[in-house]
């Protein structure tokens, strides 16, 4: 299902960009396998320099990582409690998301295919989901994406013969490591359930101590019940997951659970093969399928859940 909707999002926005620039598609093909290269070299660096604001980089990422990020979100709101405690408590009522550096809103498709294949997790009435990110122009594909969000979820209340939520995105444009963006926005974390970083982190390894800031601010404004779910790159020498647990009691975060470690691979059912037919051939590169190393296959990925108030300590 997940890897489906890319396809019907990458599918129109190669059709839009190659009309609008009259590129023909083999160099846009091209064109991706050439961001993903360098996409690649950049994801080594502490602060990487990707360019989201090009049309065809934005492409890129949604080929080869949203699938991955948005099943590590899936999983991190399964197996967290504090998170799938706060998915479940709002069944039958509105569920308000943030997700924190959302960009083109995986942390969506990863909650809608909890929803859509957990006929256990009755679905809320509606669900709002605010993407808050520096680069405005993943706005243009994320109400595209909600709206593929919303047809699954409706696919899969109609099995069910229960009404399906109606999915109201929001798109926020800023740096969000600043404290100071905050003063605008204040009130948008008051009524929010869950907020999500989902590889917000390790894009900005060079301004933990500001981050860390930042989540002080978010951390006050949200109410007391909201969970707060951290996914990032697992390092060899766990650089991240450990900072995150090092600053958890300082930003206010005084209960958390985690980090759980991830080594699997994308679920089968999600037939990459499939569902994204002659693209990784005309790409020349497969899509992020699994999270592990390939030689030593440690893991590479981690998530982390964590609330106000008391509760298991990490
Ligand atoms: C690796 S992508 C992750 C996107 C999405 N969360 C996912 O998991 O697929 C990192 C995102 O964070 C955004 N980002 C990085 N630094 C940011 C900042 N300081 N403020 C807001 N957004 C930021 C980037 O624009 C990009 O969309």
């Amino acid at each position: 299902m997940l890897l489906a909707s890319l396809r019907n999002i990458i599918d129109v926005a190669i059709a839009g960009y190659v009309r609008l620039t009259n590129t023909p598609p083999a160099e846009v093909y091209a064109a991706i396998g050439t961001h993903l290269a360098e996409m690649a070299e950049q994801h080594r660096e502490d602060e990487p320099r990707i360019p989201y604001d090009n049309p065809l980089c934005r492409l890129s990422y949604l080929y080869m990582h949203v699938a991955a990020t948005a099943t590590l979100a899936n999983r991190a709101l399964k197996k967290l409690n504090i998170a799938s405690d706060v998915v479940r408590n709002r069944g039958g009522q509105v569920l308000r998301v943030c997700a924190m550096g959302g960009g083109p809103g995986s942390e969506m498709l990863g909650l809608v295919k909890y929803f859509a294949e957990d006929s256990s997790v009755v679905m809320p009435s509606r669900l709002d989901f605010i993407v808050l990110d520096k680069v405005p122009q993943w706005g243009e594909t994320w109400t595209q994406l909600a709206a593929e969000g919303e047809r699954a979820l409706a696919e899969a209340a109609a099995v069910r013969g229960v009404s399906a939520p109606a999915i109201a995105p929001q798109f926020y444009p800023m740096d969000v490591t600043s404290p100071a963006s905050y003063g605008s926005y204040a009130w948008l974390f008051s009524n929010v359930d869950l907020v999500i970083f989902n590889y917000l982190i390790s894009e900005n390894l060079e301004h933990l101590s500001q981050l860390a800031e930042a989540l002080k601010t978010v951390v006050a404004a949200a109410s007391p019940d909201a969970a707060f779910v951290f996914i990032d790159r697992k390092e060899y020498f766990d650089r991240i997951n450990d900072w995150l647990v090092s600053i958890l009691a300082s930003v206010g975060l005084t209960s958390a659970e985690g980090p759980i470690m991830e080594s699997g691979t994308l679920d089968l059912h999600d037939k990459v093969d499939r569902d994204l037919g002659e693209y990784p051939t005309l790409i020349g590169r497969k899509p992020r399928l699994k999270f592990f190393n390939a030689g030593s296959r440690t893991p590479t990925a981690f998530y982390l859940a964590a609330k106000k108030g008391s509760g298991v300590s990490p």
